[in-house]
């Protein structure tokens, strides 16, 4: 008997309990047909989003199982790999506003990238568009004051401006926001162009800065990566939110029209909205409580399912729900557990790796964080539910990535994804022996030829190469 076989000896389980496991097992299991058949689906909703004009204008054609904006980036082709120059760049965070400025080299060695972060007050997340885009105007002239960053004579700084959300986009320094996601929910920005919003907030504090891109963070990931690794195929963003971009033909992308059919264009798939017309994700009790208790519920079908920001909040609701019927802690008080979102991805992590003998980690983690005792029996059981949450989401996580690779044809490549999902071995593992699934790889294959990188500094490093590509094509004048 191994030393270590008591881990996932389940037979410890009450009879109760083992029920319950039984029935999350059946509920958060995707297997392999069932995986093929959402990457399927997926793959068509792609197609459907090229063609459509955008979700928000002709709502009529969501009965047509078209969830997915697909939304023209502007950002025009891979780099060169040569950009250079100096620009500031921002990035509006779940909770935090990134500033850098960075100086890139032109390919010839380290690009140089100073940074600062400032917290948002969290009531801001909720708050009036005023108080933000004057957050964001104030930090960036603190920024700017501590470095003596001031632009040469009759010149401007030019500002690369990550926000990761679905914004609509006519030129590259604009941007209609459709809907926030990822629990904003920030009065007066929705339906307006945030790039004109913060303009404006910079205008009143006289700052002399120009917003020369506005990107989303996959896209910012994808040409980060792509400026040194010529391999990349797409950026996506797995913890933060889910989503991925990549490059498209303009002949592809039937709702642009009148370009240069071979011209690439980045297109910022914002699948997190895949399915909201709820036709085929197996969704459980737990996700539709989550979808109901959010900001915007019907929305971001997808992603409330697979990014790491709600793993710990699905793996919450399992708990209060099993503590609502008396089978997990008994007599304790839930008052900490019944708080949302206070389990974070990390914490599943750690109760995965706990190696300890009688599984010691989990039971600090548990008092800790929730004031709860979890019994030796409680331990296993969470343990277990963590792994089947966990496991869904990486398995999840493959389904617009597959669907990508299909309709574009690739069959080999770097997927550039953010690096914090990236460390993290076991969503690693499962993500590629699922891409695997549903690629049907051959078994005996040397190496996958779909593989998960960690994404370059999109925020910073991205959206500064962005920056210079727009500047340049600008300087061509073949803006
Ligand atoms: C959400 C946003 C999307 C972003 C993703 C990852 O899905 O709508 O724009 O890329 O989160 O941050």
């Amino acid at each position: 008997k191994r030393e270590d076989a008591h881990y996932d000896d389940l037979t410890a389980l009450s009879p109760e309990l083992d029920r319950e496991l039984r029935k999350l097992e059946h509920m958060f299991t995707v297997d392999a047909a069932k995986l093929k058949e959402v990457s399927l689906q997926f793959e068509h909703e792609l197609r459907q989003g090229l063609s459509r004009v955008s979700r928000c204008l002709l709502p009529s054609l969501e009965s047509e199982g078209g969830n997915l904006p697909m939304l023209p980036t502007w950002v025009l082709g891979f780099p060169s790999g040569h950009e250079c120059g100096e620009y500031l760049t921002i990035d509006l965070g779940g909770t935090k506003l990134r500033i850098c400025w960075v100086t890139l080299n032109e390919g010839k060695g380290e690009n140089q990238s100073d940074q600062e972060i400032y917290h948002i007050p969290k009531d801001y997340k909720v708050g009036t568009a005023d108080q933000l885009w004057s957050f964001l105007a104030e930090s960036m002239e603190d920024f700017m004051t501590k470095r003596h960053i001031e632009p040469e004579e009759g010149t401007v700084i030019p500002l690369g401006f990550t926000f990761s959300y679905p914004a609509t986009q006519e030129y590259i320094d604009q941007g209609v926001l459709q809907t926030w996601t990822k629990g904003f929910d920030i009065k007066g920005v929705e339906g307006h162009d945030v790039a004109d919003q913060l303009r404006q907030a910079l205008h009143k504090r006289g700052l002399p800065i120009q917003i020369v891109a506005l990107i989303n963070d996959t896209v910012g990931a994808m040409i980060a990566s792509a400026y040194s690794d010529p391999k990349t195929i797409m950026g996506a963003i797995f913890g933060t939110g889910c989503n991925a971009s990549y490059m498209e033909n303009c002949g592809s992308i039937a709702k642009l029209g009148g370009l240069p059919e071979n011209l690439p264009m980045a297109i910022n798939c914002e699948y997190g909205a895949f399915d909201n017309d709820r036709r085929i994700l197996p969704r459980t009790p737990y996700d539709k409580t989550i979808d109901k208790e959010s900001p915007r519920p019907g929305e971001q079908t997808f992603e409330k399912m697979s990014a790491g920001m709600y793993l710990g909040e699905i793996f919450r609701q399992v708990l209060v729900d099993l503590h609502s019927r008396g089978l997990l802690f008994k007599n304790q008080d839930p008052s900490k557990l019944l708080t949302p979102f206070i389990i974070k991805t990390g914490f599943l992590a750690n109760i995965e790796d706990d190696a300890s003998p009688s599984l010691t980690s989990t039971h600090a983690a548990f008092t800790t964080l929730l004031a709860l005792s979890p019994t030796a029996a409680e331990r296993l059981f969470v343990r277990r539910a963590a792994a089947l949450v966990a496991t869904r989401g990486a398995r999840l996580c493959t389904a617009g990535v597959s669907a990508i690779c299909r309709k574009k044809d690739i069959s080999a490549g770097h997927v550039a994804a953010d690096p914090l999902v990236y460390n993290n071995a076991r969503f690693k593992a499962r993500w590629a022996q699922a891409m695997a699934e549903v690629f049907d790889w051959d078994e005996a294959r040397d190496e996958d030829p779909i593989v998960m990188t960690a994404a370059a500094d999109g925020s910073g490093l991205g959206a500064a190469v962005i920056s210079a590509m727009t500047l340049e094509r600008v300087a061509r004048g073949d803006a």
